[in-house]
């Protein structure tokens, strides 16, 4: 039985009683609708939506118009879940950017708005929190620097990046964040991170023993064929589940659907 709304604070509670957050991305209102209605209490429109609905090569090509045209979308669902989206690449450069944008996002239907980086942003992210509006961190690896970075990186192997995660999680707790991913970040330093910080940690490709997880809706499903990243596999082994290909059941389908028109019985 479905019951109340879900809240930005009630993250927070889930984890004060020990409850483990699974979390999904989705992009539009029929999948908003299942995952939410499969009682998943955190769903994200991620700016993942650029590589797996929009077929950009990574999420810097995402726009607001992009962002909000999905967040609609997604919200027509009326999720039990919370609901958040992505700030875009190129949406948060400066406070006042950060909080035009976080607003419009959250016209658009959304619940909590989330951005990539730690200290560097605080500015943009205590302009998002002083004016009330829910806000979740990103740290570890950062799709939308794919390309300062030169590719997606594990983080967290030297002691200079464990320092520094630990201390940029640290400070976007103390600013208010509600939650934080953390991403492709080693499995240490992610419990390091979620032992030392009061708010969730959401991890995706971070290993088993963050708050909550995440995956990208079409990662689980197998409706992107054609790039699952490594993780996703060995975190399917690791808890034990056979990943869904319903990428290739639909093929099959639409091929046989296309013979019989083709050749009726
Ligand atoms: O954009 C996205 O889908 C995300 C998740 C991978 C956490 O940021």
């Amino acid at each position: 039985m479905r019951t109340g709304k879900i809240t930005a604070p009630m993250l927070l509670a889930m984890k004060q009683r020990g409850e483990r957050i699974a979390s999904l991305t989705a992009y539009d209102y029929p999948m908003t609708r299942l995952v939410d209605e499969a009682g998943v209490p955190f769903i994200l429109v991620g700016d993942s939506l650029g590589m797996v609905m929009l077929g950009y090569p990574d999420t810097t090509h995402v726009t607001m118009a992009d962002m909000e045209h999905h967040v609609r979308a997604a919200a027509r669902a009326k999720p039990r879940a919370l609901l958040a989206a992505d700030l875009p690449y190129a949406g948060y450069g400066t406070p006042e950017a950060a909080l035009a944008n976080a607003r419009r996002l959250i016209e658009a239907g959304a619940e909590a708005v989330k951005a990539e980086g730690g200290r560097p942003i605080l500015p943009q992210i205590e302009a998002i929190v002083s004016a009330g509006i829910p806000f979740i961190g990103h740290l570890g690896m950062l799709p939308q620097s794919v390309h300062q970075e030169g590719g997606y990186k594990i983080k967290g192997k030297s002691e200079a990046e464990r320092a520094s995660l630990v201390a940029d999680a640290v400070a976007l707790a103390d600013a208010g964040a509600a939650a934080i991913v953390l991403e492709l970040v080693t499995p240490p330093v992610a419990r390091e991170i979620t032992a030392a910080i009061k708010i969730p940690t959401i991890g995706i490709g971070s290993g088993l023993e963050c708050d909550g997880q995440i995956l990208v809706l079409h990662d689980l499903l197998g409706t992107f064929p054609w790039f699952t990243p490594g993780f996703v596999q060995r975190y399917f082994e690791a808890i034990g589940l056979t990943r869904l290909k319903a990428g290739e059941e639909m093929r099959t389908v639409i091929s046989e659907w296309k013979r019989l028109v083709e050749n009726p019985p």
